[in-house]
């Protein structure tokens, strides 16, 4: 359960100190923490990466990131937190690389109060995650720790269940923590609030009133410097094997008997094991070429750095599953990804029978409607509910109208940031919001047909992807646009 007790001291090590990640979202999350006095008291930042570096420059470097990145600025407070910021510059595949490391985690123990807390992250790329187990192991330094890894969390079913296998040798299941930062994000969290603190929504959760589901992770970004990482990913393996099968999951799955970790993630793994092989003739794959967002012209995906003139690779998908059990058997749900899509917007959207006989004229509505409830996971945080309403007049004409919950709004404050939370919880050891090994390797097996490749349909960027995508949806259209 969460908590925001402070946790037991510890260091945290952070291999891939120097990298984007730790730039990005490992450092202003740790120093948010800090500012809102959720670090333990007696912490350590332990930064491991091959850049050589002093302690110094990876405090100036740390500075600089969450100068650049940080929803919390700067303050007087920087002193202390920058004392407690150490680096050891070492290899991952050298054999006694850990040693140094070894020895700057006694002397912060020492010096710092740690008392022997660790918490690794692998903030590096996923080759490099069996060898930094297996040197933890060597190095005598795994007992009573963590471990976070980043995803992706093998490449397919065979690698993920091979990884599993390495980091049980020296983990057990309960010291390793599988990041997924989709679960840190207060609108997912929010979505088993809604299903199952509310009366009123799980009576009617289920094929005999809702016809369809639509969940949508749409960006206007390219993939940028990304390139080499990408073209070996695709929108399968970046966005859909661990973002939207956590979307699906928490949406779909039975109500767990309690919020603890096992219940929810025995859940969840219930819910994978429904879903039926998708069929190759429901998936639409996609590659962006060149065009316009936002009145900008972008190069198309073969022309980005570190991408293959001839690359099949994609980068957006579109597909229908449907998930066999009493809940949900013959509702088609329709997922929904891309890159250089129109904008950035991730919402699912549950659509309802439409009602059964129609005594009102529908005529003078902008297009006929059932009624549905969206989740905005991001931007614009919030729930909204459309129903049909009378049109004020001597008529009786009816249009769609929304009734609307946003976070901003009912709390007067957005959403923390996803990382902030999952660090909290990692340290605390909750895995609540953390993907067990069983979840992943059910993931891989629906996914893993995907990854068997076919050249992807055009689009431009700017567009919502192929045409071929629209087919996919029947009747109508897709509900974001
Ligand atoms: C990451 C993917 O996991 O999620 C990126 O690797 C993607 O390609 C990102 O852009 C999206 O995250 P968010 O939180 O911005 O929706």
């Amino acid at each position: 359960m969460p908590t925001l007790a402070k946790p037991a001291p510890q260091a945290i090590v952070i291999f891939g100190a120097s990298g984007d990640l730790t730039a990005r979202k490992l450092a202003p999350a740790l120093y948010n923490l800090f500012e809102q006095d959720l670090l333990p008291d007696d912490f350590a930042i332990v930064g491991y990466s091959r850049s050589p570096m002093s302690d110094e420059e990876f405090q100036a470097s740390i500075k600089k990131a969450i100068e650049a990145n940080s929803r919390c600025k700067i303050t007087p407070r920087w002193s202390e937190f920058a004392r407690r910021l150490r680096y050891v510059p070492g290899d991952y595949f050298l054999q006694d690389c850990m040693h140094h490391l070894s020895v700057e985690l006694k002397k912060v123990d020492e010096e710092l109060g740690t008392a022997g807390g660790r918490l690794f992250y692998c903030a590096t790329p996923p080759e490099t995650f069996p060898e930094i187990g297996k040197r933890i192991g060597e190095a005598g330094l795994a007992e009573g720790s963590r471990i976070v890894v980043e995803k992706p969390f093998g490449s397919d079913g065979a690698s993920a269940i091979e990884l599993n296998r390495v980091l049980h040798e020296v983990f057990d299941e309960k010291q390793i923590f599988r990041i997924d930062h989709y679960l840190g994000k207060e609108t997912v969290q929010n979505i088993m609030v809604f299903r199952f603190s509310n009366g009123m929504f799980e009576p009617i959760w289920d094929r005999r009133y809702i016809s369809s589901v639509q969940i949508d992770v749409a960006e206007d970004l390219g993939i940028g410097s990304r390139g080499a990482f990408y073209e070996g990913a695709g929108a399968v393996r970046d966005i859909v094997q661990n973002h939207m099968m956590q979307l699906l999951a928490i949406l779909a799955m039975e109500p767990p008997a309690s919020f603890d970790a096992e219940s929810i993630r025995d859940e969840k793994v219930k819910l994978l094991k429904a879903i039926s092989p998708i069929d190759p003739g429901d998936v639409v794959r996609g590659q962006y070429q060149k065009g316009e967002i936002e009145g900008e012209q972008v190069l198309g995906y073969r022309q980005e750095p570190k991408v293959d003139p001839d690359s099949i690779t994609e980068t957006f998908i579109a597909l229908k599953l449907y998930i066999e059990n009493w809940r949900w058997a013959r509702v088609p749900i329709f997922l929904r990804t891309g890159k250089r899509l129109p904008e950035r917007t991730t919402t699912i959207t549950v659509v309802f029978h439409d009602a059964p006989h129609l005594l009102f004229d529908q005529s003078g509505m902008q297009r006929p409607e059932p009624n549905h409830i969206t989740i905005r996971v991001q931007p614009n945080e919030g729930i909204a509910l459309t129903f049909d309403a009378k049109v004020p007049g001597p008529e009786m004409t009816v249009a769609p109208v929304e009734m609307e919950f946003s976070y901003d709004e009912s709390f007067m404050t957005e959403p923390g940031e996803a990382y902030e939370r999952l660090i909290h919880d990692v340290m605390h050891g909750d895995a609540t919001l953390f993907t067990r090994a069983d979840e992943i390797e059910h993931s891989w097996t629906i996914v893993e047909p995907l990854l068997h490749r076919t050249p992807p349909d055009f689009y431009p960027a700017g567009s919502w992807g192929p045409e071929k995508a629209e087919e996919l949806v029947s009747p109508g259209c897709w509900y974001v646009r």
